[in-house]
């Protein structure tokens, strides 16, 4: 098992003070930003798009992890490619998932195919050479603050085995808590995105903490 990763969602902050959100949990010791692009399409809400994330790029020395959830991501996928690390694409949203995985890598960043709670583990079993991680939705994508759904430990721990020796990192993404953060981390996870559960918190770098204390609990 990795060092477990926290990363804080910026759906959950205040979008006026994004900056100051990411310095806040760079201080509680947050490992990755993870951002939430929604095109109002794949999912129905909006959120941000190419010059939001290169604007928090600039504004941060956290990693970024995008998370597309964007209809047809091969379109406008180079936009994103601005520097951030980690980028997972929805194998929901594009029939043209290997090229977009190759995109992202050839640009330097970690590939990862997002699964929806409806689509099964086998959905990335073609492009296993081509993935870095594996993002499992733990609700459905497009809103903050939902409940963690509890088929999800099954999951993760089915990812597991599908990727077999390469061991792929597994991204747990909705509804993570301090309740459920061992229990995701002794599936198998081993980056945790929080939202609600950090900057829904009067103080979230105390937040960031204690999920990442939690989350310890979890691993054997
Ligand atoms: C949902 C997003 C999540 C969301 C998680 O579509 O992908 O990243 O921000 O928020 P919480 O932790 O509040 O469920
Ligand atoms: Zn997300």
């Amino acid at each position: 098992m990795n060092r477990i990763r926290i990363a804080p969602s910026l759906l959950a902050a205040d979008f006026t003070r994004l900056a100051e959100a990411m310095a806040a949990v760079g201080e509680g010791g947050a490992d990755l930003i993870h951002v939430d692009v929604m095109d109002g399409r794949f999912v129905p809400s909006m959120t941000f798009g190419p010059p939001m994330v290169e604007a928090l790029r600039k504004a941060t020395d956290l990693p970024l992890d995008i998370h597309l959830m964007i209809e047809r991501p091969e379109d406008t996928l180079d936009r994103y490619l601005v520097g951030v690390q980690f980028v997972s694409v929805h194998v929901e949203s594009t029939a043209h998932l290997h090229r977009c995985l190759e995109r992202i890598r050839r640009a330097g960043a970690h590939a990862g195919g997002a699964l929806n709670p409806g689509t099964p583990p086998s959905a990335l079993s073609a492009v296993l050479p081509e993935l870095d991680h594996v993002l499992v939705m733990s609700v459905n994508p497009g809103a903050g603050g939902q409940p963690f759904l509890e088929s999800s430990y099954d999951k993760i721990r089915a990812v597991r085995e599908l990727s077999g020796s390469r061991r792929l990192p597994v991204e747990v993404d909705g509804g993570v808590t301090l309740q459920n953060a061992a229990r995701c981390v002794a599936a198998g996870a081993e980056i945790l995105v929080a939202g609600t559960s950090v900057f829904g918190e009067p103080r979230p770098s105390e937040a960031v903490q204690k999920i990442r204390e939690a989350a310890g609990r979890g691993a054997s």
